[in-house]
């Protein structure tokens, strides 16, 4: 619809921006949400070039008047809110027994309370227009591990989260839902493998190569795929799927 708005969050690089340049096909304007300007910079002309206006909020999500400043521009800029997908994460990946009090408050800052205030703050506009709210979970929240604990917990309360925002959008008519992404290629699973590859005395490139075949996948995903569930999840196709987990993983979690 040319006169609908998407908001994305995360969306100066990975999946983020994969989602915001795949939206520009589905909706008139593209909210573009993260710090990195000179990076949403780069995602706006590749949204533009689809034909879809842009707005360029580089905000940290983590402080709490973020939320309100990003929904007030993005309605004085296009008047309405129809689809907000939380994409921003920025979790450490440290073990359980050593990670601070304060990295997990960071963590939480952002992916859990930086989603939840943007998501109650959007929540009227959304209503208005009847509209679409995803997530970002990960198959962690299905099986947390040891080395970041914090990760998997995370993200299984940001799947509890959307459960409990999808069970007051059935009566004020928002559909909402979260995307558990297996293991996709982006600049957060490369920095993860560069930690990794030493610790298991093996060269990143190795590592690299090794990861998939642990994790019992055959390849890794690519931020275009899960930018298609995304869209999905936003589309009138999608219209009576809400508070559901959905999986894009190559296969990795093997139980039913
Ligand atoms: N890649 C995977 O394998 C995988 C698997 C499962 C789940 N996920 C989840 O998918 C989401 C995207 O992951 P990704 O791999 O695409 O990560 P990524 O490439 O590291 O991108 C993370 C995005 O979050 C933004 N961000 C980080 N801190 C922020 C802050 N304080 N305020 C605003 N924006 C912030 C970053 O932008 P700036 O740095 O410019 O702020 C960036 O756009 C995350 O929630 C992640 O947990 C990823």
């Amino acid at each position: 619809m040319s006169h609908s708005t998407a908001i994305v969050t995360g969306a100066s690089q990975g999946i983020g921006r994969a989602t915001a340049i795949r939206l520009a096909r589905d909706f008139g304007s593209v909210v573009l949400v993260a710090r990195n300007r000179e990076h949403l910079v780069e995602t706006a002309k590749a949204v533009e070039d689809q034909g879809a206006k842009t707005l360029i909020l580089d905000i940290d999500l983590a402080e709490k008047t973020a939320a309100k400043i990003v929904v007030d521009k993005t309605l004085s800029a296009f008047g309405r809110i129809d689809a907000l997908l939380n994409i921003a994460g920025a979790v450490p990946q440290i073990d359980l027994f050593e990670m601070t009090d304060e990295q997990w408050d960071g963590g939480m800052a952002l992916k859990l309370h930086g989603a939840r205030r943007l998501t109650i703050e959007a929540w009227n506009a959304l209503m208005k227009a009847k509209g679409s709210v995803v997530f970002t979970s990960g198959n962690s929240a299905i099986f947390p591990k040891a080395p970041h604990a914090a990760v998997g917990t995370i993200n299984a309360a940001i799947a509890a989260l959307a459960k409990a925002f999808s069970d007051r959008g059935i009566s004020d008519g928002v559909q909402v839902n979260s995307v558990l992404p297996g293991p996709v290629m982006t600049g957060r699973r490369r920095s993860y493998l560069e930690h990794w590859a030493p610790l298991h005395n093996m060269t990143v490139a190795e590592a690299m190569e090794r990861f998939p075949r642990d994790a019992g996948i055959a390849r890794y995903g690519e931020p275009e795929e899960i930018a298609e569930l995304m869209a999905f999840l936003v589309s009138p196709a999608a219209r009576w799927m809400t508070g559901s987990m959905l999986r894009m993983d190559g296969g990795e979690v093997k139980s039913v």
